[in-house]
């Protein structure tokens, strides 16, 4: 492929694959998207329309007049027609919504063919759910980077504490995550699994600084593969 080689992440909520996905392309270089941030974007979008979610031709046509736009400096943002949702996007309702909304095809149709022409010259990191096998199928490095329930929960208890947000319990958090997972692994469109070809991580015991070394690593070797 004509085509500088790229790093697709995928795995279940809170498994660190945004955390360390930003980290290992300021370390490689790399540009990054998070796919995860465009669904949630258009669910904020639709929410905000006031439309029945499950009303699925006028989503369809929300998510065509959805501009999404990520800006780095001064700091990381997400943009949905000029207007600043990067902590919008992170509310308890949005996260509820955003899995319902990704179910369905004229949705994913959409960001997809965005997320595939953001990429299409390679040089960069990327991450979600379906990257590794829809998105990108023939990305150089995949990877898929999960993480027990239990520690994707108490993950995210210190992220809301973070955020201000100190009333979340755990037990809501582990419902919630798995939720999600659920959702996200049987829907019947580019569901969440492992591609064949992908190499999984298992963060449970390991420091962000870990995995970022061990898919820089990986990278490093298939881009001196590639040389040869
Ligand atoms: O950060 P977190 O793990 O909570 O989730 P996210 O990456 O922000 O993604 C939010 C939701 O978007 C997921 O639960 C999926 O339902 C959906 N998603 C997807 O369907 N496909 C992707 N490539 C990325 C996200
Ligand atoms: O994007 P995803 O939903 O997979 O996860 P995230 O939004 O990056 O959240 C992961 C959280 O776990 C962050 O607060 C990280 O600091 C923390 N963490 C991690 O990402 N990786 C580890 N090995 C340990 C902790």
């Amino acid at each position: 492929a004509n085509r500088q080689p790229m790093i697709a992440i995928d795995g279940p909520a809170g498994a660190g694959k945004s955390t360390v996905a930003r980290k290992v392309a300021e370390v490689l270089g790399l540009f990054y998207l998070d796919t995860g941030a465009m669904y949630r974007a258009l669910t904020w979008f639709i929410l905000k329309s006031g439309v029945d979610l499950g009303d699925e031709p006028t989503v369809a046509e929300l998510a065509s007049q959805c501009q999404i736009d990520f800006v780095n400096t001064p700091s990381p943002s997400v943009f949905v027609n000029g207007e600043d949702v990067t902590q919008a996007i992170r509310t308890p309702e949005v996260t509820a919504r955003v899995s319902a909304i990704a179910a369905q095809g004229a949705v994913r149709a959409v960001l997809v063919r965005q997320q595939q022409h953001y990429g299409q010259r390679g040089g960069i990191v990327i991450d979600g759910r379906d990257i590794g096998t829809h998105v990108f199928p023939d990305a150089e490095v995949k990877i898929f980077l999960t993480a027990s329930i239990a520690e994707r929960a108490r993950r995210r208890q210190v992220d809301l504490k973070n955020l201000g947000q100190s009333d979340v319990t755990l037990g809501d958090l582990e419902r919630a995550i798995a939720e999600r997972d659920r959702q996200d692994s049987t829907r019947a469109i580019s569901p969440l699994r492992k591609a064949d070809d992908a190499i999984e991580i298992k963060s449970d015991n390991l420091t962000i600084e870990e995995v970022l070394g061990a898919i820089v690593t990986l990278y490093q070797a298939k881009t001196a593969s590639l040389l040869v």
